[in-house]
């Protein structure tokens, strides 16, 4: 719902309209759970495509720190710097014979590296293709199972040591999608048609183990039909599942190609007391850590009734289940090896454990969060992707920052402050379009947003947005900023930062700030660094209103007047005081405070004095006027109060 606001406003007896429109993407401020500020000025590169696409993907290769992009019909290399367009393949499709007009397209749907090799995919005219690159095409070879048919259909892919796992339908129609390992030096192998149902892969992982690699899992995270079709139920159901990588099938007589190692488990985000759960995982970044046990699985669900939610789990926990829980469905003994144990010769499994696999593959433990009882973070807002970057703090500890897009091109900066996220900022990136890939190039600190039309970088260091002060550096608790002599700048070993609570006591007492010190005592006068503006003359009886910037959501502003302290209404950014009819009290001075945490500033402060001299406002059409006026300002609060709600 768009909402309008109208005002008149008085300035010396001009009277203009004020129009505030957009009033829904302003968070209102006063609750917790919403951005502390909107920035802006973040987006530093990217460029336009010159056709709009249907489908895009981003691939960032973290040891060399390059971005590619797949489209239709090409292949692009970013240069580090800009991310501008350095090299351009085109991949047209190969297939020629009846080729209709809208399906000859070469969509690209996967991008892996091996080495100094692009190995790229793509759904070539409704006949998948791979393409191996290096940089221009050094072979090529059919795709099925490893791109899909059509962009639309769901596919992953994921590359481990030499080899290439992918999930992708094996027909047209979309049918045959599971997860397979489908090239390189180990065996092919897949999973047993009954494993899944109508599945959604959402993302694989390798979690390596440096002391013991023949353990390494390969672990795939997606959603598919809930067994449970009682009315109540949830039609989807999350999971987690994993496979080990050593794994090579089962014997030739039995469960040859399949996987011997395949088991899953629910993955569990909501209320577990009240059984109350987001079911619908949407994206998943799993954070990698120097000890396997670390490694974090950050996971973002929707759920029937539009509620979006972040999960976070730890590999450990996820281990514990798949080597502890009884298996679903199975109530005879466990069979020695355990069903699902990682073995060098996968293929001598007796046969009594392998069954195991093939007839219960699922845990009848669920797999809880970290947080247990809750979800890390719940949201309005329609998230559709979730990415995790870890920053250094002055304080040398490292701080993990949750990145979330909506789809339509609205990105969160959440610092997870202990079990509580704390939402940073909000920036919108302009679109046409909704947000088709998202990827974080940590060393820059750059997060490449791709859309329909164009490619969009944004900055994470901007620190300029909380550049006024030092305590507005700090309050903002963004571990990528920090106070020095040159303002709010990307953070630096010495620099000034509160990151676990963002009290500004922190920051060094200056001249200004000084009665800040005993800021504790409410009748302590805040710090006063702003002008005293005096206003045009206003002439009793006249409706007006003051206006305040809000530079933080997490901020209360009061309007203080003659020993009067009064909330402040928000419109828009701004905050407001509003004199329906100006009366001999209504003259003399305002201050409009913000407080946060342990700050308090005046942001505002106003001289209103009383015009004398009226002569030529006495005609007829006066009345009228300000009775409109009256009437629209009430039509504008109770907006104002309705959408306050
Ligand atoms: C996007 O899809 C539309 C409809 O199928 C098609 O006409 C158009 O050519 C596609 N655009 C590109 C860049 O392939
Ligand atoms: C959730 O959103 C969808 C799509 O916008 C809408 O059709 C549906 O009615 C919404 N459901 C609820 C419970 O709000
Ligand atoms: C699972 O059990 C096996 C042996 O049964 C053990 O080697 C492995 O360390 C266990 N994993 C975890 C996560 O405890
Ligand atoms: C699960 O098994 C591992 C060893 O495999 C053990 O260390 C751990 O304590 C067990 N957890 C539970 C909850 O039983
Ligand atoms: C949320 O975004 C997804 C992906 O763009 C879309 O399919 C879904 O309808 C959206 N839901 C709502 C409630 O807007
Ligand atoms: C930030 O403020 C400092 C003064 O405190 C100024 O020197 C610097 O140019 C400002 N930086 C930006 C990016 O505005
Ligand atoms: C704060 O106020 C108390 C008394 O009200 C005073 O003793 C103290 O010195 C003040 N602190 C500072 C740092 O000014």
């Amino acid at each position: 719902m768009k909402v309008v606001f109208c005002f008149f406003l008085c300035f010396g007896g001009n009277f203009k309209w004020i129009l505030l429109v957009d009033s829904e993407d302003t968070p209102t401020f006063g609750s917790k759970n919403i951005p502390r500020l909107l920035t802006k000025d973040v987006i530093t590169g990217g460029f336009d495509y010159p056709v709009y696409q249907n489908h895009t993907i981003l691939f960032y290769h973290e040891e060399s720190g390059e971005m590619y992009v797949g489209g239709t019909d090409f292949v692009l290399k970013l240069d580090s710097e800009g991310y501008q367009i350095t090299k351009e393949v085109h991949l047209e499709a190969t297939r020629d014979e009846q080729c209709q007009e809208d399906v000859c397209h070469n969509v690209i749907t996967v991008i892996e590296r091996f080495e100094d090799i692009l190995f790229v995919c793509g759904t070539n005219g409704h006949s998948p293709h791979c393409w191996k690159l290096s940089p221009y095409i050094l072979e090529h070879s059919e795709g099925t199972g490893i791109s899909p048919f059509m962009y639309t259909q769901n596919s992953l892919s994921l590359r481990v040591e030499g080899d290439l796992y992918a999930a992708a339908p094996l027909d047209a129609d979309g049918s045959a999608l599971q997860f397979r390992r489908k090239a390189g030096k180990r065996a092919n192998v897949w999973m047993y048609d009954s494993w899944v149902s109508e599945p959604t892969f959402v993302t694989a992982s390798w979690v390596k183990r440096k002391d013991d690699p023949d353990e390494e899992k390969i672990y795939i995270f997606f959603r598919e039909k809930n067994s449970d079709h009682s009315p109540e139920a949830d039609p989807w159901i999350s999971r987690v599942a994993r496979v080990c990588k050593i794994d090579e099938g089962g014997s030739k007589r039995f469960f040859q190609n399949v996987w011997t190692s395949f088991l899953k488990a629910r993955l569990v985000c909501g209320y577990p007391e009240e059984s109350l759960y987001f079911n619908r995982l949407q994206d998943v970044y799993v954070q990698h850590a120097e000890d396997w046990r670390d490694t974090r699985v950050y996971a973002l669900f929707t759920s029937s009734w539009n509620s979006t939610a972040v999960c976070i789990y730890s590999i450990k926990a996820i281990e514990d289940i798949f080597n502890n829980s009884t298996f679903k469905g199975y109530d005879k003994a466990i069979p020695h090896p355990r069903p699902g144990t990682c073995v060098k010769n996968s293929r001598s499994l007796p046969l009594v454990t392998v069954s195991v696999v093939r007839d219960h593959p699922e845990m009848s433990d669920w797999v809880h969060s970290v947080h247990y009882k809750t979800p890390f973070y719940v949201s309005n807002n329609n998230y559709t992707k979730i990415l995790v970057d870890r920053v250094q703090a002055v304080d040398q500890n490292m701080y993990n920052i949750l990145l979330l897009a909506t789809d339509y091109g609205k990105v969160h900066k959440i610092l997870e402050a202990g079990s509580e996220p704390f939402i940073i900022s909000e920036t919108h990136i302009p679109s046409q379009s909704t947000i088709q890939s998202m990827k974080l190039d940590s060393k820059k600190k750059k997060l490449v947003v791709s859309f329909a039309e164009k490619i969009s970088v944004v900055d994470l260091q901007s620190c300029q947005e909380y550049n006024k002060s030092c305590a507005d550096c700090v309050l903002a608790r963004d571990p990528y900023c920090s106070w020095t002599a040159s303002g709010c700048t990307p953070t630096v070993p010495d620099g000034i930062q509160n990151i676990i609570d963002g009290q500004t006591r922190v920051c060094p007492t200056t001249v200004s700030d000084h009665t800040q010190v005993n800021r504790s005592r409410r009748d302590a006068a805040p710090p006063v660094n702003v002008d005293l503006l005096t206003l045009p003359a206003v002439p009793m009886g006249v409706p007006f209103y003051l206006s305040c910037p809000i530079d933080s959501y997490h901020a209360v502003y009061t309007w203080e007047h003659r020993d009067q302290s009064s909330p402040c209404l928000q419109m828009h950014t701004n905050c407001l005081f509003l004199i329906p009819a100006v009366t001999p009290e209504s003259y003399g001075s305002y201050e409009c405070v913000s407080k946060e945490r342990d700050y308090v500033n005046v942001v505002k402060r106003y001289h209103l004095t009383q015009q004398i001299n009226q002569q030529t406002r006495t005609d007829g059409g006066k009345a009228s006027a300000v009775a409109a006026e009256i009437v629209c300002i009430v039509i504008g609060l109770s907006f104002a109060l309705l959408s306050a709600q």
